[in-house]
């Protein structure tokens, strides 16, 4: 059995991912929507985080309060459109680690190709959030992951804006371990392995380059 596969539809999260599809939507508002829509999800996919309980004293008496528990947090970052959520990340998320893999997608195959790979030495002891707007193909985010497992990481979560269903798929064939967090699951891929309807090129429009 796989892990969850969550898609997050809180009405915000919906109206934000509404504007963020629109072709017409400026790259500033693109860029403070994904920061915006990633730090729902990131409070979505922590959810299960372990806690534990600590005496605190307050203004008016001591009592006992939860803190967050057991492994530490790496955020890994999947070049170069992962950047765009990681402020989203780090702004509920603000002790945690980042690495960051470079893939990109061979135009021909849709494979990737693994160009740069920069994770912190106590992976092992970390849950690790992958993030990437896109689950598309799933050839990038499971090509990651296994990388992430042969580094080190045993517990890893994987937060995408939008997935198609073959992206889901594939990663649940190839990590069922993994839990998908997402903001929607889209109808498919078309020929050139874009999400439909989708939102285009996630990188160029978080930077600005198409
Ligand atoms: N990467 C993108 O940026 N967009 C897609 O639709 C698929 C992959």
């Amino acid at each position: 059995m796989s892990a969850e596969f969550r898609v997050i539809d809180h009405p915000l999260i919906q109206h934000k991912m509404t504007f963020l599809r629109m072709a017409e939507t400026t790259t500033d508002t693109f860029r403070r929507l994904v920061r915006e829509i990633t730090a729902m999800l990131a409070y979505e996919a922590t959810r299960d985080l372990a806690t534990e309980l600590i005496e605190v004293t307050t203004p008016v008496t001591t009592c006992l309060a939860p803190v967050i528990s057991g492994k530490k947090l790496c955020l890994v970052s999947i070049l170069r459109a992962g950047n765009g959520m990681l402020d989203g990340m780090i702004d509920l998320l603000p002790a945690a680690r980042v690495g960051h893999v470079g893939m990109y997608r061979d135009p021909e195959t849709l494979e990737p190709v693994e160009y740069y790979f920069k994770v912190p030495e106590d992976i092992q002891d970390r849950l690790v959030i992958v993030v990437d707007p896109m689950l598309a193909t799933g050839n990038s985010a499971v090509l990651t992951l296994t990388r992430l497992k042969q580094a080190g990481a045993t517990s890893l979560k994987l937060v995408n804006l939008l997935a198609s269903p073959q992206g889901v798929q594939n990663v649940q064939t190839h990590h069922p371990d993994v839990s998908i967090t997402v903001a929607a699951l889209d109808q498919g891929l078309n020929d050139h392995g874009y999400i439909v309807p989708g939102l285009g090129d996630a990188g160029d429009r978080i930077f600005g380059t198409r």
